[in-house]
């Protein structure tokens, strides 16, 4: 079962075709068509589904937590697929496959996440992820949006892209979300594209090309330049291609480890 109970065109698509492609039933709910409109709370909702014999829930919610709130009401195995700004964990896990797949290992590679680091679930858990497996891993964004004491999970911080782009192999940026720009966190989206959008001019000072890397969706010639997403040093489009290989992988071993 699919529970996405906020929007989502990669994962959600993704864990359906790798759901199909292991031969599984899959139904897929969505908020709009469903009781939640009528008040019906996540862990009812979660319960009558389990009464139809559901084996597996891939869960995606606003609320930090949910996916483990909800392992802990039904007895389904639970994957999270992203709960608000807590984690993102498969699509940690395919962006480091697509790091591996380009240099081999983790170990010792230069990996800066740059952006909203403050709401960001892809960001911890490429954090969690990438430092686990060896990489030097840095960010890089305004003060007002990396959390404070964020050096205590391993990683530097820096404010000037500038500083950072020499410095690094890979730079996974991440969406500017929209929705928050009227809370004052930056000036303007100008702003903020003239001091932290990667843009082919900044990567070109580089020593060596730069791996560009988004989760997804891109809020073109804000936090990335459009000629940039699109050039030969982007791996977003392998991204979502190893999103279904890796889901597969999540699926497969949760289903055999019972
Ligand atoms: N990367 C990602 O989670 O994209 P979606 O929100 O489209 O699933």
């Amino acid at each position: 079962m699919n529970l996405f109970f906020e929007g989502s065109t990669r994962t959600r698509i993704s864990f359906e075709l790798a759901e199909r492609r292991l031969s599984a039933d899959v139904v897929s709910f969505t908020t709009a068509t469903s009781s939640v409109t009528k008040g019906e709370t996540l862990k009812d909702t979660a319960r009558n589904i389990e009464a139809m014999k559901i084996d597996m829930v891939v869960i995606r919610h606003a609320a930090p937590g949910a996916a483990h709130f909800l392992s802990r009401v039904v007895a389904a195995n639970v994957i999270n697929a992203g709960d608000g700004a807590h984690e993102h964990p498969t699509q940690g896990l395919l962006d480091m496959y697509t790091l591996k797949q380009k240099y081999g290992s983790l170990e010792g590679l230069r990996v800066c996440i740059v952006g909203d680091i403050l709401h960001s679930r892809v960001a911890r858990s490429n954090i969690y992820g990438l430092t686990t497996m060896g990489a030097e891993v840095s960010v890089c964004g305004p003060a007002t949006l990396i959390p404070r004491d964020i050096e205590k999970l391993g990683v530097k911080v820096y404010h000037r892209l500038e500083d950072v782009i020499p410095k690094v192999d890979a730079l996974n940026v991440l969406r500017i979300q929209l929705e928050r720009q009227k809370s004052g966190l930056f000036p303007s989206l100008r702003e903020y594209h003239r001091f932290f959008g990667v843009t082919k001019e900044k990567v070109a000072r580089a020593p060596k090309p730069i791996t560009i890397m988004h989760p997804g969706p891109i809020n073109r010639d804000v936090e990335l330049s459009a000629d940039l997403a699109d050039s030969e040093h982007s791996v977003i489009l392998e991204q979502v291609t190893n999103g279904v290989a890796i889901r597969m992988a999540v699926l497969y071993l949760l289903g055999t480890a019972n």
